[in-house]
């Protein structure tokens, strides 16, 4: 599959499977994220993984799901994450500034993960006193945000806006997630008229 289509295909997954992710795979996921663009090449972001099942229980607690449809969006019992990924910044290597770079980390490490057959959710609502506390993060990182990630159990669909960009369920429990359409995002300035 192209990047592109992989661009295409990706959808942010909330319902996973209960099969373990290998290491060596989500050791692949960081390294993606390694190889992301990055202002002044300064590199300042650091990564735990997390894929001890206490740990991941107990991170689970402390991170919010799919606010327009809660709380029906949450992963159900048996459908919970079995692996995150925490973006961190080094703030002795830039202090401000470094959410370009987690963005451009976060899209590698959501795309190689499909590829991989995994799914992700990109969470940005998340307890970050709580976070620090169970994995042992020391006070000097900056937790960003995590990415939640297991084998998939949904198959979200993404479909053209038409009037609401709301995510929604059918009523088959398929999630519906409205992009805006191509027209609509592309502006046409003075010069191209
Ligand atoms: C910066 C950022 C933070 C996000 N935080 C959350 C979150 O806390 N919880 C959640 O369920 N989804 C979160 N998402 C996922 C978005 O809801 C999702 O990307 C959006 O609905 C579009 O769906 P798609 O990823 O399938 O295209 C976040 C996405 C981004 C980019």
């Amino acid at each position: 599959m192209s990047v592109y289509e992989l661009i295409l295909k990706r959808r942010t997954i909330r319902k996973f499977r209960q099969d373990r992710i290998d290491r060596k795979i989500l050791e692949k996921l960081v390294n993606a994220a390694r190889f992301a663009p990055s202002g002044a090449n300064l590199q300042p972001l650091k990564y735990v993984i997390v894929d001890e099942p206490e740990k991941v229980d107990a991170v689970f607690k402390h991170v919010r799901w799919a606010g327009y449809i809660a709380p029906e969006g949450n992963p159900r019992e048996g459908e919970t994450p079995v692996a995150y990924i925490i973006i961190l910044n080094d703030p002795d290597i830039r202090k401000t500034g470094y959410e370009l770079d987690a963005g451009a980390a976060a899209q590698n490490i959501m795309l190689t993960a499909l590829e991989e057959g995994i799914g992700s959710c990109w969470l940005g609502s998340i307890d970050r006193d709580d976070i620090r506390r169970i994995l042992n993060i020391p006070e000097k990182y900056v937790i960003n945000t995590a990415i939640a990630l297991g084998y998939p159990a949904e198959s979200p669909v993404a479909e053209e806006e038409n009037g609401s960009i709301k995510y929604y369920k059918d009523e088959n429990g398929t999630l519906h997630v409205p992009k805006r359409k191509l027209e609509d995002i592309i502006l046409k300035t003075d010069a191209q008229e």
